[in-house]
């Protein structure tokens, strides 16, 4: 039963949530805002309590794999403000969300508005349901809930003005691009090199997509025919190499041999900042790059530093590797200095290669958005390789640092 209390503490936890939102720059636009003001977000999250759902970056899991891994979750109200205002979604649109919970398809509504239309589409029945269940009570009756594989698109509702991928997808269908009306616009969290990034891609004249903007974020797996399986190995206990690309040797014995060779310091000179960029420079300049991941207990033991608990860039040359560090110094604008660790045989010569590159992207592109990602369907000459050049199954992101 809902008290009036209830009612004031939703109400008050909705502007609090909207407030902190804008005082984030996530929400930037009147739109955007109203939609989050209007939508009951805790109508989407049974189970929680009012504070969890309302929390700017709480993502309530609905459901997990055998294994503990997270296969539905409502997303934080915070990447979902920052995809809808890249996605710029107008009044009459028609949207298509790839992923269903209800909430974000709920905002969606609201920003279509009477003229426009949403469909959601989920491959899991339960979340369908939930999700066509909630809206219901919400009273967004109006939203069409699919059940599909998103990777065939949903021709049935096709054309649309904006695509919004709530999964981390690893490439684009072609259906998506298909689907896609004259203008429109493909909001999705691209896997790239091991790493997660919401892009907006604008259509380009010759058939591709081309960014707007993109940001760092974390998303459930996309499923069904379009999943992909990213490569890890273990080099030590607790200590893991994660990639993408087919192509990347690794030589797990000789690397396992290098961790436990002293560790060589070296120091750029040059700012550590904005971690989540620079990681898009050295992945994208560097074919030999791949993850280097240390759980709590490996770098208590000091096998690796601490930067690699959330996952850090990693050099590997045969037996040696390099990877990211940072440490306090007042001379940087941010207040820290970049640098690398080093093991193996080669160690001095990778640190001096990883340094160079931490120096040049703090030279040129010590800021937000600066890379251009652009996805090139199979039928476009797919340009020569590099290691910005990131070969998918249906066609070929480019990222440039122009
Ligand atoms: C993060 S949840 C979606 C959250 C939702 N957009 C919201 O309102 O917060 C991601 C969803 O993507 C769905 N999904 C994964 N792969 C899919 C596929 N190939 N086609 C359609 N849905 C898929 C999952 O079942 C999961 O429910």
């Amino acid at each position: 039963m809902t008290t009036d209390n209830d009612v004031h503490d939703v109400a008050a936890l909705r502007d609090a949530m909207v407030h902190e939102l804008r005082e984030q720059g996530a929400i930037q636009s009147e739109p955007v805002a109203a939609a989050f003001a209007a939508v009951p977000r805790h109508l989407f999250t049974p189970g929680e309590s009012l504070e969890v759902a309302y929390g700017v970056d709480n993502a309530p899991i609905v459901k997990r794999d055998d294994n503990g891994l997270t296969l539905s979750s409502v997303s934080a109200p915070h990447l979902q403000a920052v995809m809808l205002e890249a996605a710029e979604i107008k009044p009459g649109m028609r949207v298509c969300e790839v992923g269903s919970g209800g909430y974000n398809a709920a905002l969606m509504a609201e920003l279509v508005g009477d003229s426009g239309r949403v469909t959601t589409v989920d491959i899991d029945p339960d979340i369908v349901e939930r999700a066509g269940a909630f809206l219901h009570e919400a009273g967004y009756d109006h939203v069409q809930v699919m059940l599909a594989d998103a990777e065939r698109g949903v021709p049935e509702a096709a054309p649309f003005d904006r695509i919004i991928v709530t999964a981390g997808s690893w490439d684009i269908p072609p259906a998506w691009i298909e689907q896609l009306g004259g203008d429109g616009r493909i909001v999705v969290p691209l896997r790239m090199k091991g790493t997660t990034r919401w892009i907006a891609f604008d259509r380009e004249s010759a058939g591709g997509l081309v960014s707007r903007d993109y940001g760092l974020c974390v998303f459930v797996p996309f499923q069904g025919a379009g999943s992909h399986t990213e490569r890890t190995v273990a080099i030590e206990d607790g200590v893991v190499l994660r990639w993408d690309d087919e192509d990347l040797k690794v030589d797990r014995d000789a690397l396992r041999r290098a961790l436990h060779l002293p560790r060589l310091e070296r120091w750029s000179g040059a700012v550590f900042d904005m971690p989540d960029e620079q990681a898009l420079f050295l992945l994208t300049n560097e074919a030999d790059m791949a993850l280097l991941h240390a759980d709590q207990e490996a770098i208590d033991h000091d096998l690796v530093a601490r930067p690699a608990l959330r996952g850090v860039p990693v050099l590997i040359n045969g037996d040696s590797f390099a990877y990211r560090a940072a440490r306090p110094n007042e001379d940087m604008s941010s207040g820290y200095e970049s640098g690398v660790y080093a093991h193996g045989p080669s160690a001095g010569t990778l640190a001096a290669r990883y340094a160079e590159l931490l120096r040049q992207w703090a030279d040129k592109y010590h800021r937000r958005g600066a890379a251009s990602i652009r996805y090139l369907p199979k039928a476009a000459t797919p340009p020569a390789p590099s290691a910005g050049v990131l070969p998918k199954r249906h066609g070929t992101v480019v990222v440039t640092w122009p």
